[in-house]
């Protein structure tokens, strides 16, 4: 019988092509032109707060964070996140983001923003940002602009431009 043995690290250059290959079969070609995507090619993200499953040593989840300044809380951005669709619907995604979540915290980080359904993120303590507070190199759905306010006063100070911060 087949017996899943999973492990929750956090990534290193090592998981690159298997990342890829998941992101690809998740969202395909159209992912890179998306808004969220285009902050993460302003710059690197933080390896020290990204994190993938593995299952019998296979990499098959990844949740990845971005260093931004969105209006003037120094937060980071949540995704791509992903999970292979052999592990779908069995709390991975949910753990990788609590994971991710909670290590920003540890890291002072005031808030944790992402783009996302929010039926999804909702539970995971994501709030909905004021309507078009924040603005993205790009088109995205107002209603989908989530956060976790960590810091006082997130909320109102998420205000203005969010980009890459390092
Ligand atoms: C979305 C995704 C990350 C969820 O990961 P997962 O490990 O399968 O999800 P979990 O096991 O943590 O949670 C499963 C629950 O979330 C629900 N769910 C999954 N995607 C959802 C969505 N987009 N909106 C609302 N609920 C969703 C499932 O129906 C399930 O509900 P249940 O617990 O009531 O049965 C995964 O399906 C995936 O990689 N999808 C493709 C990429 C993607 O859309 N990423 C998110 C970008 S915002």
């Amino acid at each position: 019988m087949y017996k899943h043995d999973l492990v929750y690290l956090t990534e290193d250059a090592s998981h690159d092509a298997a990342i890829e290959h998941i992101n690809e079969e998740a969202f395909g070609p159209g992912r890179f032109t998306r808004a969220a995507a285009r902050i993460r090619e302003q710059g690197p993200h933080d390896l020290s707060l990204s994190f993938i499953c593995t299952d019998n040593g296979e990499t098959i989840a990844s949740v990845r964070m971005t260093p931004v300044l969105a209006g003037t809380v120094k937060g980071h951005l949540l995704g791509p996140l992903a999970v292979r669709p052999s592990h779908k619907n069995q709390g991975i995604g949910r753990e990788l983001v609590r994971i991710a979540v909670e290590a920003a915290r540890r890291k002072g980080s005031e808030a944790v923003i992402l783009v996302g359904d929010p039926p999804y993120y909702g539970p995971l303590g994501f709030e909905k940002v004021a309507y078009n507070a924040l603005s993205f190199p790009g088109p995205v759905d107002p209603g989908r602009v989530l956060v976790v306010p960590i810091a006082e006063g997130v909320h109102e100070r998420l205000k203005g431009i969010i980009a890459w911060h390092g």
